[in-house]
């Protein structure tokens, strides 16, 4: 399955689909990264592996409306049947999200429908939570409010810090990511009538639960 990644930042969980990719665990071809900021370590990620590695730099464009829509532009060249949003720190138009509605994916790190939005994991520590984790979703008009495929927990420690916390999420991350979209290649995994759907049987409303433990 053809996919496209966007990001605005470092990668990693664009890397874990590229080793997914490369050990043959994961059915898909990365065609294209898109990063929507210059210089950021994803783009290298990209050109280091031989995937396309292109910048829009939104800073080029007048409107919100004008860059979604060369986005939308640039990512149907490379004819993706899977969208995948890795970091990408934009908000998109309804536009958007309809173009791509049941083929896009986004990870969050929060256990949502907890802590929308940014700064997470120091929200989850101002909160006294005892668990945080990610999530992965599939993309609406609502930020952060798709259904939801997948969730990984983990516990938040005594002496837990925002970055400490962060790095645990992330781990969870880089495995929930490479089995939401290897679920989405097999075609195991849809949207349905605003509902993720996985083996024809509608996931809770949290999704699919990880157990972190094993
Ligand atoms: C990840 O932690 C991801 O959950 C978060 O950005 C980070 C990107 O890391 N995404 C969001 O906050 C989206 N609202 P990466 O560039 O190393 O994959």
């Amino acid at each position: 399955m053809k996919v496209v990644v966007l990001v605005s930042g470092g990668g990693s969980n664009l890397q874990a689909l590229i080793d997914g990719q490369q050990d043959g665990s994961l059915p898909i071809e990365i065609a294209a990264v898109i990063s929507n900021r210059p210089g950021v370590k994803g783009l290298d990620r990209a050109r280091d592996n031989g995937i396309s590695a292109e910048l829009l730099d939104h800073k080029n464009f007048d409107s919100r409306d004008d860059f979604d829509a060369s986005l939308m532009n640039l990512i149907d060249s490379f004819d993706a049947e899977l969208i995948v949003l890795a970091g990408f720190m934009r908000i998109l138009t309804p536009q958007f999200t309809g173009h791509y509605v049941g083929r896009m994916l986004n990870i969050h790190p929060s256990l949502l429908p907890k802590y929308q939005g940014l700064h997470t994991h120091q929200r989850a520590l101002d909160a006294a939570d005892s668990e945080h984790g990610v999530s992965v979703h599939f993309v609406t008009a609502e930020l952060d409010g798709g259904p939801i495929a997948i969730q990984a927990r983990v516990p938040v420690l005594l002496d837990d810090d925002a970055n400490s916390l962060a790095k645990r999420v992330q781990a969870q991350e880089h495995v929930i990511y490479p089995l939401a979209v290897k679920w989405f290649a097999l075609q195991r995994l849809t949207m349905k009538d605003n509902l993720a759907v996985l083996d024809n049987k509608v996931l809770p409303n949290n999704g699919y639960q990880i157990d972190t433990s094993v």
